[in-house]
C-alpha cells in the first residue's frame, strides 16, 4: 500500500530523516497507540537491512511488556534493569550493543540474534516504551544508527 523505502546507498541520516518524515505521516492525527506501533515496527522493517526483529516493549507498571513488532514471536514481559531493553528502559538511555553474548543478561529470544539496538521512547520526562532493533550480523548498528532511531523516539512520544 505504501512504499517508504529510500533508494539504495542513501546515507544513514538522510535514510534515518526519510524514515521519520515517513513515521510522522503514517501516525499524524491517529490517536491509536498500538495502530502507530504496528505501522512503526512494518516501517523499520520494510527501511532497514538485515534485521530479524524490529518492535516495541511498553512500559507498564513496573516491567515492560511486548508490543506491536515484526519478527518470530518474542519474550511477553522484560523485569525493568534485565536484558538489553530493561537496561535501556531502566536507565533511560540507548543501547547500542556489537556483541550480544558479551552483554550480561542478554535475554535470548531468538539464538540467530548477534548485535541489538535499543531505544527508549521518554515522555514528560518518563520512559513509556522502548524501540528494540536485533540484527543476525554483528555489530550491525552504529552511532548513526543510534541518532536516527533517538530522532523516531521523539517523533513518536506522542503517538503511542
Ligand atoms: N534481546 C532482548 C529481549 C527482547 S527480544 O530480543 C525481542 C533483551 O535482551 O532485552
Amino acid at each position: 500500500m505504501f512504499d517508504f523505502r529510500p533508494a539504495p546507498d542513501t546515507p544513514k541520516p538522510e535514510a534515518y530523516r526519510q524514515l521519520c518524515d515517513a513515521a510522522d505521516a503514517l501516525t499524524a492525527g491517529e490517536p491509536d497507540a498500538v495502530a502507530n506501533m504496528a505501522n512503526v515496527a512494518a516501517l523499520l522493517w520494510d527501511f532497514l537491512p538485515d534485521l530479524n526483529w524490529a518492535g516495541f516493549y511498553r512500559l507498564v507498571e513496573d516491567e515492560l511488556v511486548l508490543g506491536p513488532f515484526v519478527g518470530r514471536p518474542a519474550c511477553i514481559r522484560i523485569p525493568l534493569g534485565k536484558g538489553v531493553c530493561g537496561a535501556a528502559a531502566s536507565a533511560g538511555r540507548t543501547q547500542l550493543v556489537e556483541d550480544v553474548h558479551s552483554f550480561p543478561g542478554h535475554i535470548a529470544c531468538d539464538a540467530v540474534t548477534r548485535s541489538e539496538l535499543v531505544v527508549p521512547v521518554i515522555r514528560e520526562g518518563a520512559v513509556v516504551a522502548v524501540i528494540d532493533l536485533d540484527s543476525p550480523v554483528a555489530a550491525r548498528f552504529d552511532q548513526a544508527d543510534a541518532e536516527g532511531i533517538e530522532a523516531l523516539a521523539a517523533v513518536l512520544e506522542k503517538r503511542i
